[in-house]
């Protein structure tokens, strides 16, 4: 009945910029403005500090007014922040959220004030008000993890056995199941035929999970996988969904007394292109992929949303049918992700312009002050 009340008042976003662009007399014109509100979950991962900046200025060029915060990876500040946004009168929210289930009562009073909702890289779930999801081709960044694994350890001509470990992403997260389904699948052939063996038998999400995406969880879920499986065993690769957990993973591996870049060090995949990982790649020393994922183009999909509703018309979308956030299919624009190695990322980063040389020799630890002592 409520959630009937609310669409019967505001529509979707589309029907609400439909009947703006159309409406006759004597019904309600208010012009929309712009005014946006950009929820960012953290600064401890490179790419929301890089992104949040971007949407900023983006929206500001458009004549936007706009407000940018970060809930330092609490989703109770984060709903704080975002109905501070909505009691200052944003028009937009464009979140990207912390824990995908906790902002449903938040989303609700936006809506109540006809706020249109996008939500950003993460989907947000459990609710009706999101209009739209802007992201990546989540499943595909797992598939080119683990085909970078089938790759370096040549599974076409070698029998193995090799042993694989696997990492996926913060529960709370909704992207961490497409991440690590993409990847499962893509290996769940060599796991039957035996060319790869994870001896942990630790293959489901939520045992293989890292809280809050961080390096240190991740150090020493790997340092117990290495004490409990390894003491005799080599291990050839961990699956690793985010460059912070596999730093976390290489410094986990280094005290267990193995030398990053020689033989025996297992190839480690990553996402988010950071620049200390990116200088890692670079110079041999432990991480060997990640997956590119240009933030500027996804900041750009989100801002263009804003503009395009403003101005009257429906965003574009490219995907209707993935994304179900468990009350509908949310319309989604996804962008496609790039696997970097030592052979690339040149090219797709320093050529694009989207990271410095100056920025990947002078990289430090993002997550420094999660490990105890802080890395660096
Ligand atoms: C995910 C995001 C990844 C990575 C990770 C940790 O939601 O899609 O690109 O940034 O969070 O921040």
């Amino acid at each position: 009945m409520y959630l009937s009340r609310r669409r019967l008042l505001y529509g979707t976003a589309g029907v609400a910029a439909t009947s703006l662009a159309g409406c006759s007399a004597g019904e309600e014109t208010t012009e929309l403005t712009g005014f946006t509100g950009i929820s960012m979950p953290t600064k401890t991962s490179e790419r929301w500090d890089i992104e949040g900046a971007a949407l900023e200025k983006q929206l500001t060029d458009f004549g936007y007014q706009a407000i940018l915060e970060y809930g330092d990876d609490d989703p109770e500040k984060q709903v704080e922040q975002i109905q501070g946004m909505v009691d200052q009168g944003v028009e937009f929210l464009i979140i990207a959220a912390i824990d995908n289930r906790s902002l449903g009562e938040v989303l609700a009073s936006a809506k109540d004030n006809g706020v249109y909702i996008i939500s950003y890289d993460r989907l947000i779930l459990d609710t009706p008000d999101v209009d739209y999801y802007a992201s990546f081709d989540n499943y595909q960044v797992g598939v080119l993890q683990a085909e970078h694994i089938l790759q370096r350890l040549n599974v076409e001509e070698e029998s193995g056995p090799f042993n694989v470990e696997l990492f996926s992403g913060a529960s709370d997260d909704s992207n961490s199941q497409y991440f690590f389904q993409g990847g499962l699948d893509t290996l769940e052939r060599y796991t039957y035929d035996g060319t790869i063996r994870i001896l942990s038998g630790q293959t489901e999400q939520g045992e293989t999970s890292t809280e809050r995406w961080s390096g240190a969880v991740a150090m020493e879920r790997m340092t117990g996988l290495m004490e409990d499986y390894y003491e005799d065993e080599r291990l050839d690769a961990v699956l690793c969904p985010y460059d912070g957990i596999s730093r976390g993973v290489i410094y986990a591996l280094e005290d267990w007394g193995l030398t990053p870049g020689s033989d025996d060090f297992p190839v480690i995949t990553g996402q988010d292109a950071e620049a200390l990982s990116i200088q890692l790649i670079r110079d041999g020393e432990g991480q060997t992929q990640t997956v590119f994922k240009d933030t500027r183009d996804l900041a750009g999909v989100a801002s263009g949303m804003v503009k395009t509703i403003v101005g009257g018309s429906e965003p574009e979308v490219n995907d209707l049918g993935t994304y179900d956030n468990g009350f509908k299919f949310v319309p989604a624009f996804l962008l496609e992700p790039v696997s970097i190695d030592e052979s690339n990322w040149q090219e797709e980063l320093v050529d694009s312009e989207y990271l410095t040389e100056e920025e990947i020799d002078d990289a430090v630890e993002p997550q420094a002050e999660e490990y105890d002592p802080p890395r660096n």
